[in-house]
């Protein structure tokens, strides 16, 4: 049999981790990066494509992502290659939105974000505790990521909300499928679902209204889902106590974005989950050996649905 052509492409060029990874779970194959030109492979391991190298991936046997998110790749409509997109299941990434998010929600919940702002002007002032009841969670997004955030503030008795596509039953979480109805009475609204045409902008003035007075705003999956205009403005009027935001609609967020100058507002730069290589590297040989086997795998993409 002849050895597995596997053919890595990352934007940033950073694919000598992957290689070396690769190489290590997969002796037998042959790993290569793709520059320019010839793309001959039976599996293509890529991230953020250009459209030449999709062009040139019509034979391959399947296409994995190094993310959870596709929608940089289903951009691509009908110019995408045939074969099965598989992106990253967790991979790694749920314990780290966790870690993300719980902070964000702590931050707010024990005035963290508060005390800073005092710290700077020298104030020596107790604030009074916030009531956990007045603190309901809504997550937006209930797959992978979503469902390890609930998890993990679980333990801290906040009440949990969430919102997705199909109907869903989670222990301790109050599940909605109206979505003004989810949002009105959350106080720190979290975000986690894919982009798609539906999701796109969906976090609009009119329903980043809906939320609770002091309600905060923790952008984790896509800065498109967000009008940027309508949380500031949201923020400035005292409606919103803030936000924490890792995505943007344009990444690095440009230095004249009025999200820079907004002191409640704070931004990390897209590293809420970062794509962790071995675990990635794992997960993807695992379903390469299991596609050659012929069996199927978890994550293929779906088309039509758009996630
Ligand atoms: P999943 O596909 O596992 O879950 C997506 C969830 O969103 C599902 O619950 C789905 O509903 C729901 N959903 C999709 N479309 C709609 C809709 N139109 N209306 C309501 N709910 C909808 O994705 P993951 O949890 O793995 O990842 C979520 C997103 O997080 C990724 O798409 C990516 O953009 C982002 N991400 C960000 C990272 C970062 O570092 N900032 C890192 C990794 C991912 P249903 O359950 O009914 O299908
Ligand atoms: C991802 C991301 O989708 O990095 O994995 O945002």
């Amino acid at each position: 049999m002849s050895a597995l052509r596997i053919l890595l492409y990352r934007s940033d060029g950073e694919t000598a981790q992957w290689q070396t990874a690769f190489r290590a779970a997969l002796p037998d194959a042959q790993v290569s990066t793709w520059i320019d030109g010839d793309a001959a492979c039976d599996y293509a391991v890529i991230w953020a494509p250009p459209a030449e190298l999709l062009a040139r991936l019509q034979q391959v046997k399947a296409i994995f992502l190094m993310g959870a998110g596709v929608d940089a790749m289903l951009k691509f409509g009908d110019a995408l290659p045939p074969a099965p997109i598989i992106r990253l299941g967790d991979a790694g990434m749920g314990m780290q939105m966790a870690q993300y998010v719980t902070h964000a929600v702590l931050r707010t919940f024990r005035r963290f974000d508060e005390y800073d702002r005092q710290t700077r002007l020298g104030v020596w002032k107790p604030l009074p505790a916030h009531d956990k009841q007045d603190f309901t969670v809504g997550v937006l997004g209930l797959g992978q990521l979503g469902q390890a955030v609930i998890d993990a503030l679980r333990p801290f008795g906040f009440p949990l909300r969430g919102w997705s596509r199909t109907a869903k039953t989670i222990d301790g979480v109050d599940c909605f499928e109206d979505l003004d109805a989810f949002l009105r009475g959350t106080r720190v609204l979290v975000c986690l679902l894919p982009l798609t045409p539906e999701t796109d902008t969906l976090l609009d003035h009119a329903r980043l209204s809906l939320l609770a007075p002091g309600g905060v705003v923790i952008n984790v999956a896509r800065g498109a889902h967000i009008d940027d205009a309508a949380l500031l403005a949201l923020i400035r009027s005292g409606h919103l106590a803030g936000a924490t935001l890792d995505v943007f609609r344009d990444e690095p967020l440009p230095p004249d974005h009025a999200f820079w100058g907004e002191p409640r507002v704070t931004i990390t730069p897209h590293v809420s989950a970062l794509t962790l290589v071995p675990e990635a590297v794992g997960q993807i040989a695992a379903k390469m050996q299991a596609l050659a086997r012929g069996e199927t795998v978890a994550d293929i993409v779906d088309r039509t649905r758009g996630y």
